[in-house]
């Protein structure tokens, strides 16, 4: 595969998987498709925009026509899609958005691609990006999601990226489209849109503003640094079994309250504060709805198979994190104002009445 087409790219995690295919792959060209929505910023990929292997390509991945000629343009022989409505908080309040987006938008890309590729399937593959959410929730006693778990999502994002898993296995069982699914937990790192837990919450400490604890911070998440998770797509995208579902995840479980501590902690020390200051701005507010109790995943096939396993310590990668977001308070600047703005009141006004 030589012509990989990822959609996304100028999200947060798309991000950095262009940028390792971009420097890791210098003889492959990569084309980036995005609509640019409130979470698709291109400064992500500042560093790299002017690279000769690399294209950005603005479209919508429900605009079949658009996304076909994407693949006939640049002999597409290869996807990682990516592209998604990725927020929790934001499908709750309008469903529609991501039934559209993450169904709709991913039949039209595989559609597309088993258009374009006419049954000519050696050397192609479709890579789907997909989330642990959709094997629902876990209650503290239970075991690990593994490939084998049910599917029983319970939001409507993880109804969305259940969907989509569905619709790009039926293109695998129907018309042998060429496809692999990975499912990965939490993920943190540079270039995430400041809504989700950790940089809203970096955010918040450096402007000592509120910390929104949905209920009793008891829930549980497992985390992966962003970059462990582009590492582990690079590798199943070219050495992964075709047709097979991979977990991916840190084996890193955290309680919320206790994540959060560890991020004050850490913000606070960067910041020359006293250790622990900034826990006078926890704040307790209205549960989500329908909030998954604990997401936690068993990523040994990958292991066993593959034998990825994240490179970074959880302290480590949580470091790395906030020195970042307080080296680049420019780009939060230019993601929490201007364009951004009128999402942000939306989203925090919806909040606000919960
Ligand atoms: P993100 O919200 O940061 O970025 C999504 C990107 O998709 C943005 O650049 C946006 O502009 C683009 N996009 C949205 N709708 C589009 C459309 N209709 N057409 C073209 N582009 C569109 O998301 P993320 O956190 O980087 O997640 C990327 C993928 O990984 C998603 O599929 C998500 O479900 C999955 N995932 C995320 C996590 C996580 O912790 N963030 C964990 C597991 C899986
Ligand atoms: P989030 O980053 O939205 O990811 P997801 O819902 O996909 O797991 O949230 C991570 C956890 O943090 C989740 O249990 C909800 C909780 N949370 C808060 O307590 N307060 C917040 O302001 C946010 C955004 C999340």
């Amino acid at each position: 595969m030589k012509n990989i087409l990822i959609t996304g790219g100028a999200g947060f995690i798309g991000s950095h998987v262009v940028r390792l295919f971009v420097n890791k792959y210098p003889e492959y060209k990569i084309v980036n498709l995005d609509k640019l929505t409130y979470a698709g910023n291109l400064e992500n990929l500042k560093d790299i925009e002017n690279v000769s292997n690399y294209a950005f390509v603005k479209a919508d991945i429900c605009d079949f026509e658009s996304v076909s000629n994407v693949f006939a343009k640049y002999s597409i022989n290869g996807v990682l899609h990516l592209a998604a409505e990725s927020h929790v908080d934001r499908s709750i309040k309008d469903p529609f958005t991501f039934a559209k987006t993450n169904i709709l938008g991913t039949l039209s890309l595989l559609q597309a691609a088993k258009e374009c590729w006419k049954e000519n399937y050696s050397d192609k593959l479709f890579h789907h990006i997909s989330t642990d959410e959709v094997y629902g929730a876990l209650q503290f006693d239970e075991t690990l999601f593994t490939e084998q778990t049910k599917y029983n999502p319970h939001s409507p994002y993880s109804a969305s990226k259940a969907g989509s898993d569905h619709f790009v296995r039926a293109f695998h069982n129907t018309y042998g489209l060429p496809v692999v699914i990975t499912n990965c937990s939490n993920n943190y790192g540079p270039y995430q849109f400041p809504e989700k837990l950790i940089p809203l919450f970096i955010n918040n400490i450096c402007n000592n503003k509120p910390l929104p604890v949905y209920g009793k911070g008891e829930n549980v998440r497992d985390w992966l640094y962003v970059i462990d998770h582009a590492r582990a797509i690079d590798l199943i995208f070219h050495k992964g079994r075709t047709g097979e579902t991979y977990n991916i995840g840190g084996f890193n479980e955290w309680k919320n309250i206790d994540l959060i501590k560890v991020i004050i902690k850490t913000v606070d020390k960067f910041l020359g504060r006293a250790e622990g200051e900034s826990e006078k701005l926890i704040t307790y507010v209205t549960d989500r709805a329908g909030h998954d109790l604990r997401y936690a995943i068993d990523s040994s096939k990958l292991k066993n198979e593959l034998g990825w396993q994240p490179s970074l310590q959880f302290e480590e990668g949580i470091e790395k994190t906030v020195k970042w977001y307080l080296e680049n308070r420019q780009w939060l600047d230019n993601v929490t104002s201007g364009a951004y703005k009128q999402y942000y009141e939306e989203y925090y006004e919806y909040r606000d009445k919960k």
